[in-house]
């Protein structure tokens, strides 16, 4: 029988790549990702003995158009549209909100905001005639816990949570489910640069910052949103599911 097909954005790194993982064997798989041609090849080489169909597609999302040239195609190779959805893609740009050009900030907004509305409108057509789809958007505790200089990613980040919640309720009827889920730092390329100053902390300074003591891994993030998009979540949706080691529950108290 043929395989459901998973579209993930960002699919080649981090917890887009840990989601494929968790995904491979049980969905055919599209990868999308903006330039690094061989991080995608290199992550498409160890999904290759999966026993799914695994496709690679650069696109550099920044809209709806761009997002429309992306499903198109990746509905064009695979001869038929996903019933699983997952908007992993796009980048931090951390900055004092006063000191970055504005550019930067609605860059931010397009990226990882409009895409990820861009694309659930694109795949929903299809799902509400199949009556059945699973779409798991990618938010952040930096939209519940603030930050310094991530006024626009913490902007991007909430209203991902907030238009998720209402499309839920839009298309729940469908067999249709919706969830943000929200992690804290986990150990990607997009993060290397606190990883490494956290390695060298000691294990109380981690266990300030993040009560689990220990950084997480994509695959923490990816088993989760695996579940999301099995039969067994179907009756998950609207939900906001943070990962993160307990980072974002309060005082530490250490
Ligand atoms: N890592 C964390 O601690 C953390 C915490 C909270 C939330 N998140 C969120 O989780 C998601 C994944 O982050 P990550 O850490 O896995 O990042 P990552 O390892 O840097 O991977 C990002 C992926 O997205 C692709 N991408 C970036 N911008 C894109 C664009 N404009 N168009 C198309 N593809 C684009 C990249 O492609 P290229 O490799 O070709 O550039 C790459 O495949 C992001 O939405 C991020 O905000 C991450």
């Amino acid at each position: 029988m043929e395989k459901r097909l998973a579209l993930i954005t960002g699919g080649t790194s981090g917890i887009g790549l840990g989601t494929a993982k968790a995904l491979a064997g049980k969905f055919d798989l599209a990868l999308a990702y903006a330039e690094n041609h061989e991080k995608a090849f290199d992550a498409a080489a160890q999904l290759n003995d999966c026993g799914s169909e695994v496709k690679i597609f650069v696109c550099k999302l920044d809209g709806y158009q761009s997002a429309k040239q992306l499903y198109d195609r990746v509905v064009a190779d695979f001869g038929r549209q996903p019933e699983i959805l997952v908007n992993s893609a796009g980048r931090i740009m951390d900055g004092f909100f006063l000191q970055t050009d504005f550019s930067i900030q609605e860059k931010l907004i397009q990226e990882h905001l409009v895409v990820s509305m861009a694309m659930c409108q694109l795949a929903l057509k299809s799902m509400y005639g199949k009556r059945y789809g699973r779409i798991v958007n990618l938010s952040s505790i930096s939209a519940i816990y603030a930050k310094r200089s991530q006024v626009s990613y913490a902007a991007a980040k909430a209203g991902i949570i907030g238009f998720t919640k209402a499309l839920a309720l839009e298309v729940a009827h469908r067999g249709i489910t919706v969830n943000t889920v929200a992690p804290g730092l986990i150990r990607t390329p997009m993060t290397s640069g606190i990883i490494n100053y956290l390695e060298k902390a000691s294990p109380r300074e981690i266990s300030r910052h993040i009560p689990a003591g220990y950084i997480g891994e994509p695959e923490d993030v990816g088993s989760l949103i695996a579940f999301l998009c099995s039969d067994a979540a179907r009756y998950i949706t609207g939900s906001v599911i943070t990962v993160d080691g307990g980072r974002s529950l309060g005082d530490t108290g250490t």
